[in-house]
């Protein structure tokens, strides 16, 4: 059987803050319900994805290591579920890689950007290659355990602050991925930007992923996308479970889970405060 997860990161401002009650109200229900949601606890931020698909990564690394395929995506990013199905039974079982769509060769240094790193941070012009965040497919039996192996062995994740603020995508599927000595795969199903692509399989094309504009007026718009989840629905079933081997827990569940999501992580932010 496939198994894949997605982590959807949640940008909501006043998320888990005394900010919107309600909003974190309705996670926990949702959560409690259906237990398809990863509570973590950190503070929800724009420099702190990289922490937050960590605490994902290391779920797995904890409840199931031992999976095919991991698939982050983003919540603004719809997902052809059939796709992945498809592409992650053709992907080696044993030889491990990460696909997607290439991103960014270099790091910004621009002060102004959003996307601004600092030299101190990464001091080399380029970065390894990586592919866009908005989704990626990790396959091969025991790769995030490789993955977080290469964290806690080979960068600075743990104990610098800085390091963790580089963003995700740079950080796993560039960084850590290159120090893994696991190969990339680009793909152009799982396009980002204003126009969709294919992954071409089987003579079909196959959108895999699709990050959704709402200023996009063609194939990319939101209601585009919803059409591509509703005929997901219907091709998947998802009355049912498709994996019970892995079942998400809340944190009522795993009342150690609080503590152990990287408590280094929070006594480093207390520094810096
Ligand atoms: C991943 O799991 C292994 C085996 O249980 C464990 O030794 C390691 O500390 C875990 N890594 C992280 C970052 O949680
Ligand atoms: C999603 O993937 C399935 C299975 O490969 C494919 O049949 C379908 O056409 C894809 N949907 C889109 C919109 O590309
Ligand atoms: C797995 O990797 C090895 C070594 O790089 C290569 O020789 C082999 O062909 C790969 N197998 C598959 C199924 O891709
Ligand atoms: C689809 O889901 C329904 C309701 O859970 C179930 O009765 C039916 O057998 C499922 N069909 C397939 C093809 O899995």
């Amino acid at each position: 059987m496939v198994h894949i997860f997605i982590v959807l990161t949640l940008l909501i401002k006043g998320f888990c803050s005394f900010e919107d009650l309600e909003m974190d109200k309705q996670v926990e229900q949702e959560a409690n319900r259906y237990s398809d949601v990863l509570l973590l606890d950190y503070y929800e931020s724009y420099n702190l994805v990289a922490r937050k698909v960590f605490g994902f990564f290391r779920y797995v690394n904890q409840s199931c290591p031992n999976v095919k395929c991991v698939l982050k995506g983003d919540s603004d990013t719809v997902i052809n579920l059939t796709g992945m199905e498809k592409l992650c039974e053709i992907m080696p079982d044993n030889n491990l890689t990460i696909t997607g769509y290439y991103g960014w060769d270099k790091p910004l240094r621009d002060l102004q950007s959003k996307w601004y790193t600092p030299y101190f941070v990464y001091p080399i012009k380029t970065w390894p290659s990586l592919v866009s965040g908005f989704s990626y497919l990790l396959s091969g039996y025991g790769i995030v355990p490789r993955l977080m192996n290469t964290l806690e062995t080979k960068t600075s994740f743990f104990t610098s602050e800085n390091f963790r603020r580089l963003w995700e995508d740079i950080l796993f599927t560039g960084i850590v991925r290159d120090l893994s000595e696991i190969p990339l795969v680009h793909n152009t199903g799982f396009h980002w930007g204003n126009k969709p692509d294919y992954w071409w399989h089987e003579g079909k094309r196959i959108i895999l992923a699709l990050e959704t504009r709402t200023d996009c007026t063609e194939s990319c718009s939101t209601e585009y996308a919803w059409n591509l989840v509703q005929a997901n629905r219907r091709e998947n079933n998802f009355s049912t479970f498709s994996s019970y081997e892995c079942h998400l827990q809340t944190l009522r569940e795993v009342p150690d889970f609080r503590n152990s999501i990287g408590s280094s992580l929070v006594r480093s932010q207390a520094r810096n405060l």
